[in-house]
């Protein structure tokens, strides 16, 4: 996959790049992690730059972020499409259109089908709102609580043909209070998320990432 001043190192990582890696954001909510990503994608120095957010559906939060920042939004609604392999097709040509070489999920809660992992090997980061392997899907924070742990967190990872399972670029473990609620927990783990995501897709567009089967390591800064 070419890419502006860089080029792909074996596995398909972006390589160590002197312009910036175009990413399209994949959201279906309120947009907090988007609005970390614009924030952060706004300082020069910073390796990634938006160059499209895409929504499953219309009149979610994370729209008017786009547009207050000036980045394009597309909504590719979920519903007019007939199955997950031509929706997953169109949020490809619609990232692809925009010279996106990566896509980041944030908070994007649609299973792509594998197709998108074909035109983007190793070039899909998701967040999610625990521990993984533990809680993995859609509802991950309220079967937390439900478990009764003391520890969740964040995990950020790279996205293969499996929900939630492909190499893990970083963790953090986040406490579960005893009287927390659902919206309590969230937020505490979004604290955390709107630090980290930010550094983790840098570190990924800047090139610093190497993946070795399930280990990812991160090369220094
Ligand atoms: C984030 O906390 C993200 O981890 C989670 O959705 C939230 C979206 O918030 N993602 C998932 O649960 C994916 N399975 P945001 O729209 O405010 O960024």
């Amino acid at each position: 996959m070419p890419l502006a001043g860089g080029g792909v190192t074996a596995d398909n990582l972006p390589a160590v790049m002197t312009e910036r890696l175009p990413i399209a954001v994949l959201v279906s909510g309120s947009g907090t992690n988007l609005q970390a990503l614009l924030d952060a994608s706004a300082d020069p120095g910073y390796h990634a730059e938006i160059v499209l957010v895409i929504a499953d559906r219309d009149g979610v939060g994370a729209l008017p972020r786009a547009t207050a920042a000036g980045v394009p939004a597309e909504v590719v609604d979920w519903d007019r499409y007939p199955d997950r392999h031509r929706f997953t097709a169109a949020v490809c040509d619609a990232a692809a259109a925009h010279g996106a070489a990566a896509l980041i999920l944030a908070g994007f809660m649609r299973i792509l089908a594998p197709e998108a992992i074909r035109r983007f090997p190793n070039r899909i980061v998701n967040t999610h709102p625990a521990l993984l392997p533990a809680f993995p899907g859609a509802h991950a924070v309220a079967q937390a609580l439900a478990h009764g742990v003391t520890l969740s967190g964040v995990t950020i990872h790279l996205v293969d043909e499996e929900v939630d399972h492909g190499p893990i670029i970083y963790q953090e473990a986040v406490a579960v209070m005893p009287h927390d609620t659902e919206d309590d927990l969230r937020r505490r783990i979004q604290r955390v998320e709107h630090v980290r995501y930010p550094e983790v897709v840098d570190a990924f567009a800047a090139g610093r990432l190497r993946v070795d089967g399930r280990r990812v390591t991160w090369d220094p800064s």
